[in-house]
């Protein structure tokens, strides 16, 4: 899950390649590099650390008059992250330079056949054999770039999308991908090339999104040529406009990603809806169910598949499906699903969820669900992403680019869009009664303005956070709707502080972690008036007997557990099932200014990366 840029055109791509990979740093960012070419000399800078480090360890360098140029800012899959294995990497002839996100799985084989030839390589890198092979092909058959590129990749089985610069042709880069999003924006008289299109946006507005085993020939002063690597059939490639805008990409005054994120979710969780819901008029309409809508209400089964934050969203729809629908909900991690053999009939529906649309694991496991028959759905964020392209149907959460690697506004937009799919398939099914179905839209739409609310806890959360922020640990509990709520507070706290982090349905505490409470542990409760109130100020009562520090999440007004709790967070009321939208939102605050207080980097949190696209 790197990130890749690429320029070709008549500016400096030396500042273009920068601030292209600055903005893709959310893929990965243990090390870059970029590859840069004037007329004359090849010119490579990388090094182990983030973009800023390398426009340092650049700054020796001339980079001036180059007008072609690649970068990368890499997550380590093959070979530790250090100077020698940051890309780009060049063939043995030094003629040939590489970028490439994704992973070679058959390198081995390669690099050794490429060993037997008499080929050396500096990396432990999967890619470096890569450009070799491709090399190798080029000089034994005697082959044009783009041809040579081709016939290589034939022979690779993994994942990949690459930029291929050969000295001897320095009109032209070739591109290509399978399994790994690359995007061409395509200008007057120049080209550029991203894992999205953020760090062209400023530029064009015009993208190509090349598909899986598509490579592509950019030559300057050309038509842009497109092929099938398998079957060399021509390609006419559909030329986008986007929508998105530099502003949406960019901290708009925030001092992290995240929080701009988490402010944004009232306007996003409207965005999501707009146009969807209406309330007035008792009316769910959403073109990928409403075209389906068969299937859904004669579904047998619901299966959901995802990864991460995304799977925390399908633990939400299981409730809120089960419930309205009484269909019965499946939630499988994609990684577990893809390997274990399972049992998809074809009166399934699979619902996958994915914000980045590229997570290698769901791809799969949604594959799979389409070799057995099954109707597959996609709740993607990213437009035009492989999951959206690859599912039957969809719906977007149109979150907006979401770039802080702890996923926020994506999670509270997939819970609406799945708690609107659930309210049409009941009143479909009539498993809802009329009033409680008008009920539940009309408090969907006053739902932004109560997550408005609900981010006036900031100031509470950050006190709070002050008194938490050297805590080793952590316990997250919550009940029915609000138990995935604990999941993903305690998902957040540890992707972002470090701190170790459980998530626990409440109950559930008892057989086990209650082992663990002591004066030192702070216990995060969410328990809203809704829901199984009672039951959740019995395990608070618990956890206090047991001198454990309690941080309740509360309805506004609450006194009992205000009475019990060391420190607590108001929330306005809504409904249980759709409580997870309000309750998550002190939980994402308060991880944030814990993690600030650490001194941790919130939006590049080490060892993740936003889209893993690799399993
Ligand atoms: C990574 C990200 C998480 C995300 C997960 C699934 O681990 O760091 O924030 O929830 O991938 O990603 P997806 O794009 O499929 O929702």
């Amino acid at each position: 899950m790197c990130g890749i840029v690429g320029y070709i055109g008549y500016r400096e791509a030396f500042p273009i390649v920068i601030k292209g990979l600055r903005r893709l740093e959310y893929r990965g960012y243990d090390s870059a590099g970029v590859m840069l070419y004037d007329g004359n000399e090849l010119v490579v800078c990388k090094t182990k650390g983030k973009v800023a480090d390398l426009e340092e360890r650049c700054k020796d360098t001339t980079t001036a008059g180059a007008t072609i140029g690649m970068g990368h800012t890499r997550w380590a899959t093959h070979g530790v992250p250090n100077d020698v294995n940051s890309h780009p990497h060049l063939s043995n002839s030094g003629e040939l330079a590489i970028i490439h996100n994704g992973i070679i799985e058959n390198y081995e084989p390669l690099k050794k056949e490429l060993i037997n030839r008499g080929y050396t390589f500096k990396s432990d890198t999967d890619t470096e054999v890569l450009v070799n092979l491709i090399e190798d092909v080029q000089k034994t058959q005697n082959l044009k770039l783009g041809k040579a590129v081709q016939v290589a990749l034939r022979q690779v089985i993994g994942a990949y999308a690459i930029c291929v610069f050969d000295i001897k042709k320095p009109n032209e880069i070739i591109v290509a991908r399978l399994g790994s999003p690359l995007a061409i924006g395509v200008g007057e008289n120049e080209y550029f090339i991203a894992s999205d299109a953020s760090p062209f946006i400023e530029y064009t507005t015009n993208a190509i999104y090349l598909e899986d085993e598509e490579i592509a020939v950019i030559r300057l002063g050309k038509k842009l040529k497109v092929r099938k690597i398998k079957d060399d059939s021509l390609v006419d490639p559909y030329v986008q406009k986007l929508q998105m805008n530099l502003e949406q990409i960019e901290k708009g005054g925030y001092d992290h990603f995240m929080l701009k994120e988490i402010y944004e979710q009232p306007s996003v969780i409207k965005d999501t809806y707009r146009g969807r819901l209406l309330a007035d008029q008792g009316i769910i309409r959403m073109a990928g169910i409403e075209d389906n809508l068969e299937r859904f209400v004669n579904a047998e089964r619901i299966l959901i598949v995802a990864c991460g934050t995304s799977w925390h969203a399908g633990l939400v729809a299981e409730y809120v499906i089960e419930e309205f629908t009484r269909i019965p909900v499946e939630v499988e991690y994609a990684s577990e699903f893809r390997y274990r053999n399972p049992i998809i009939n074809k009166g399934d529906v699979v619902i996958a969820i994915s914000q980045s649309g590229e997570t290698a694991d769901t791809l799969a496991a949604i594959k799979l669900a389409k070799e057995n028959g099954a109707f597959v759905f996609g709740v993607c964020n990213v437009v035009g992403s492989s999951i959206s392209r690859e599912t039957h149907a969809g719906a977007y959460t149109h979150a907006g680019p979401e770039i802080g690697v702890a996923s926020t506004k994506a999670f509270t937009t997939q819970i609406t869009v799945l708690t609107m799919i659930a309210l049409r398939i009941a009143q479909a099914k009539g498993t809802l009664n009329h009033t409680d179905y008008r009920r539940y839209l009309q408090e969907l739409e006053r739902i932004p303005e109560q997550v408005k609310e609900a981010l006036e806890s900031n100031d509470v959360a950050k006190e709070i956070a002050a008194v938490f922020k050297d805590a080793p640990n952590c316990l997250y509990l919550g009940r029915g709707y609000n138990f995935p709520v604990a999941l993903e507070g305690a998902l957040k706290l540890k992707e972002i502080s470090y701190i170790h982090a459980e998530g626990y349905p409440a109950a559930e505490m008892k057989h086990g972690p209650i082992a663990l409470i002591d004066e030192m542990m702070p216990v995060v409760v969410i328990a809203p008036k809704q829901g199984h109130y009672d039951k959740v100020v019995s395990n608070i009562q618990e956890i206090k007997s047991r001198s454990g520090k309690i941080i309740a999440v509360v309805t506004k007004g609450d006194t009992q557990v205000r009475d019990l709790a060391d420190y607590v967070i108001e929330i306005p009321e809504t409904s249980d099932a759709l409580s997870p939208l309000i309750t998550t939102i002190p939980l994402q605050l308060l991880s944030y200014h814990i993690a600030v207080f650490r001194g941790c980097n919130v939006d590049q949190p080490r060892n993740l990366a936003k889209s893993v696209t690799v399993e």
